[in-house]
Parts: structure tokens; C-alpha cells; sequence
């Protein structure tokens, strides 16, 4: 799929103190800040066009994809090819646009800012602060491609399995039956763990036809007054169109929406890490014999 939409607008309020003047997309995982990860899942499935929806106090994103040519200028001066490599990324033959969510109203309506930008194709929509896999190595958005087109769907969502006390985080699939791909019968945000019909939860990746935008239109707020993405796709399922889900395969997902899956996401990037995975490894065992 060509088209990609990340929505960036949100205030990062759960991660507060880190969060008040930098975009929480925007801290890093291990060496990278999270936003290049999902840029990078979302490369490697084929997308060619990305436009981020953003809001106030993100301009550091925007300068993140932008080429500082006077960054790699000095680099180049000092000879530190170490370094120059690690600024490749913002090379990438990808075009990266950017529009502003003017009010925040929820997610739906950040998606909903994205439909001239879309046009008539369909797009992959990746939430800004999860990423998908260790070091982003997945390609549930390839799986969840192949469904949207063998089954003529109107929509295809990613879903990983949560314990049952989180499921009033995420949208919460009613799934048709077991297995990888399954049709969705509802969808339903953040609900109470006794109404939840299931712990499959939204993994932060949906594949849509530009009919989400209509359905958009006539979803009304809900769960926070906000206008929910989760709302539009359960109209969409209401109005007959065949909706799908993909799980998570062996991926896992990182939710950096609170500190504490923040933290075990940096911890386990950095472990991973070749240079000093090995050594912090150590030292953390040491802290354990302490
Ligand atoms: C959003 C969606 C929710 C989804 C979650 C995935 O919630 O509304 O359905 O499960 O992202 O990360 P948020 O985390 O923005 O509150």
C-alpha cells in the first residue's frame, strides 16, 4: 500500500513530566526515537507516502524526517562515518507530509483530516506511539494487505491478546471465530471488563478503504466526548461492510503510552542492542544481586 497515516496530534498527557515540551513520539526507544521505528515498519511493507496529523509542540518530529545539512556537513568535516550512518534514514525514498488536527476531538477525527490526502486509495493507518515488533521487525501490515484483498474488506485491524485487566485500554474485537484472520461482528472502545467480548485488543496498524470517511462523518462522540475511530469501523460493521482482523504473530506490541510499557520497551530495545545489549545485561543482573 502507497499511503500511510500517522496521527501524532495527541498531548502525551500519561507520560507526563516527559512529554510537556517534546512530542512523546518523539522519545527514544533504545537509540531511535519511536516515530522512526513506525516509519520504518511501515517502509518495509512498500509505503511511499506518509503524512503525519500532528498538533502544537511537534515541530521536532518534523525536523526528525527533515535532512540537517549542516549536521552531516560537520559529521562529514570530522570524518565520523559512524555517525553519518546513522542519519541515513532520513534518506529514504519516501515522501513525508504533514497536516495539523486544528482541534482535538480523538483519533477518528485525526484520521478524518487525512481523506484529501488519501484520495481514493486505500491507506494504512499506524498509531504513532506503538511499535510493532523488536526493533519494528514486522510485517503484520503485509498480512493484514493480503486479507484486505482476498476478502474484499472495508477495513482490516491489527489485534494482539491482552490480560483481561487491560482490556478497558484499547478497542475490544468481538471476533466470528479463532485463528489468525477472522471477520469482526463488533468492535467496542474501551469497554468495562465485564462488558469486553473478548481480550483481543487493537494493535495500533488499520488498513481502510477511503469508506471510513463517510462513516467518520456520521459517528458521533463518544468514550471521552471524543470522536473514536473504534465508532466509525463498528458503523462500518453495523452498515454491512465486511470488516477483518489480523493477530499478531510472534510480534509483540509496544504500547508507549504509559511509563510502564515505556520502560520495558527501552529496556528490552536495549538489550537487543549490539554494542551494549551484552554489558547492560550484566550490569542489570548485577543491580538484581544487590
Ligand atoms: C487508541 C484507540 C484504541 C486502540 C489503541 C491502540 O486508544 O482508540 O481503540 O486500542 O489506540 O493503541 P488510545 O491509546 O489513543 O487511548
Amino acid at each position: 500500500m502507497k499511503n500511510a497515516v500517522i496521527p501524532v496530534a495527541g498531548l502525551g498527557t500519561r507520560l507526563l513530566p516527559a512529554t510537556k515540551s517534546q512530542p512523546k513520539e518523539m522519545l527514544p526507544v533504545g537509540r531511535k526515537p519511536i516515530v522512526q521505528y513506525i516509519v520504518e515498519e511501515l517502509i518495509q511493507v512498500g509505503v511511499k507516502e506518509i503524512l503525519f496529523v500532528t498538533g502544537p509542540g511537534k515541530t521536532s518530529l518534523e525536523n526528525h524526517f527533515d535532512m540537517n545539512h549542516e549536521l552531516v556537513q560537520t559529521l562529514r568535516e570530522k570524518g565520523k562515518e559512524e555517525q553519518l550512518a546513522e542519519l541515513e534514514f532520513d534518506r529514504f525514498h519516501v515522501q513525508y507530509y504533514y497536516t495539523r488536527q486544528r482541534q482535538l476531538l480523538g483519533l477518528g477525527h485525526a484520521v478524518s483530516c487525512a481523506r484529501s490526502f488519501v484520495g481514493s486509495d486505500p491507506f494504512v493507518v499506524a498509531l504513532g506511539d506503538s511499535i510493532i515488533g523488536l526493533n519494528a521487525q514486522s510485517d503484520v501490515v503485509r498480512r493484514m494487505e493480503a486479507c484486505f484483498e482476498e476478502q474484499d474488506c472495508a477495513a482490516v485491524i491489527a489485534f494482539e491478546e491482552v490480560p483481561r485487566h487491560e482490556v478497558s485500554q484499547y478497542g475490544i474485537a468481538r471476533p466470528a471465530s479463532d485463528g489468525e484472520v477472522f471477520q469482526l461482528l463488533d468492535i467496542i472502545e474501551k469497554p468495562a471488563l465485564d462488558e469486553a467480548p473478548s481480550n483481543l485488543a487493537v494493535a495500533a496498524r488499520y488498513v481502510f478503504t477511503p469508506r471510513i470517511f463517510a462513516a467518520l462523518d456520521r459517528t458521533e462522540p463518544g468514550k471521552g466526548g471524543e470522536i473514536q475511530l473504534t465508532d466509525a469501523i463498528k458503523l462500518l460493521i453495523e452498515e454491512g461492510e465486511k470488516v477483518c482482523g489480523v493477530r499478531l504473530q510472534g510480534e509483540r506490541r509496544y504500547d508507549i503510552g504509559n511509563f510502564e510499557s515505556y520502560f520495558q520497551a527501552f529496556v528490552e530495545f536495549a538489550l537487543a542492542d549490539e554494542k551494549y545489549g551484552a554489558s547492560l545485561r550484566d550490569y542489570i543482573r548485577s543491580l538484581n544481586g544487590a
